[in-house]
């Protein structure tokens, strides 16, 4: 069942410039949705429109089923989240926790047991009595998840909610709010700008860019076969590699600087036409030792990680980078032999910039099995 439908949605503040443009979406019940794209593309202002902070210019919003254009906002049984967490620093956790159940006149014997519930729950059960600025920012934002888990809305709305956090407290965060949002079947719409939440976290992820949608799909959809070279760009580090890519006899040449040799079945496999833009992973480029087939690349830098290597350099004009499991030793503006096979890239078209033919090989699937 969808908890929330949103049809054609637009909103403007000014008359003039649409802030969002004929956004449609569904949230089913139970899922953790995840809005993603970069600061200024409308992410908050969507959120707020569904918690009735912000009203609908045009479009219709859908709740459990109801219109809810102008539903209250205290009648749409939703929590929010916010990034700076909201928290009354004169009251204690405790009263944090269950500020707002007694205007909805939740009895006092049940405010007590999902107190004890949610504090266990987020491990908080050891600081009520603590006033929010003796805790650290990552307890400070459990008090707001708290909050939220103690409202017992069936919706949460989180805006940006880990973005105060150091990274590795993010990435404890993560886990903890998935682990939640699954235990209690929340329906999360959580908005981030940091692909790598919206990867992550999300059941499914709509990626907007200047108030319109891009693409709405599960993680690996998106990584597989982004809709646009935007999208392309957005999802995956390091950064999707492009390239103008033309197919010149059985070689296909990219930024008019390096050629591959295309075996048969590459060439049957490219699109139609004989110009398109190519996208290709990181981890899609290999290091081909003397291989024939190969092409050869100057290294501009190389980036030293442990566990893998990056190594830059230059395809034309452009920069790409290659990306490897271990430790590559390399000396910058030494040439290098690379191997890419056209069935790994993406092909877009040259001016939208839409999906052709996505990557026919991705690497795995692998099933992980005990
Ligand atoms: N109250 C407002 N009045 C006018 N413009 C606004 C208002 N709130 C946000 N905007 C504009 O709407 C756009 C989207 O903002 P926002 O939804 O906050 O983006 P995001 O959360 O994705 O960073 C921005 O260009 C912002 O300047
Ligand atoms: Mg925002």
């Amino acid at each position: 069942m969808n908890k929330i439908e949103i049809r054609n949605l637009t909103k403007t503040y000014d008359g003039e410039t649409n802030i969002l443009e004929k956004i449609s979406l569904n949230v089913r019940e139970g899922e953790f949705f995840v809005l993603v794209g970069p600061s200024g593309c409308g992410k908050s202002t969507l959120l707020r429109i569904i918690a009735g902070l912000e009203k609908i210019t045009d479009g219709t919003l859908r709740i459990d089923g109801q219109t809810a254009n102008d539903m209250l906002p205290k009648d749409r049984n939703l929590s929010m989240v916010f990034q700076n967490y909201a928290l009354y620093p004169h009251m204690s956790v405790r009263d944090n926790i269950l500020f707002g159940l007694d205007v909805k006149k939740i009895s006092k014997n049940e405010q007590q047991s999902r107190l004890k519930e949610a504090a266990e729950l987020l491990g908080l059960t050891d600081y009520l009595k603590r006033k929010p600025r003796e805790l650290s920012g990552g307890q400070r934002q459990r008090v707001a998840l708290a909050r939220s888990v103690c409202s017992q809305s069936p919706i949460c709305l989180m805006d940006e909610p880990l973005s105060n956090l150091d990274a590795k407290l993010r990435g404890q965060m993560r886990t903890e709010i998935c682990r939640l949002q699954k235990k209690l079947g929340l329906t999360v719409i959580y908005v981030t700008h940091d692909q790598v939440e919206a990867m992550t976290m999300g059941d499914r992820i709509m990626v907007l860019q200047g108030g319109k949608i891009q693409q709405t799909g599960t993680p690996l959809e998106l990584y597989n076969a982004p809709a646009n070279t935007f999208v392309g760009g957005f999802i995956g580090s390091p950064q999707m590699n492009f390239a103008s890519a033309k197919l010149t006899g059985n070689t296909l040449v990219l930024n008019d600087s390096i050629a591959l040799p295309l075996t048969s079945e590459e060439r049957e496999n490219l699109p139609d036409g004989t110009h398109w833009q190519i996208g290709v992973r990181a981890e899609q480029i290999h290091f081909a030792g003397s291989g024939n087939t190969a092409s050869s690349v100057m290294v501009v830098n190389t980036e030293m990680l442990g566990n893998e290597t990056q190594v830059i350099f230059y395809v034309g004009d452009q920069l790409f980078t290659a990306r490897w499991s271990g430790q590559f030793m390399t000396e910058n503006n030494r040439p290098l032999k690379i191997h890419m096979s056209p069935d790994t890239f993406h092909f877009f078209d040259e001016q939208t910039g839409q999906l052709i033919r996505p990557a026919i090989h991705v690497q795995g699937p692998a099933e992980l099995s005990a």
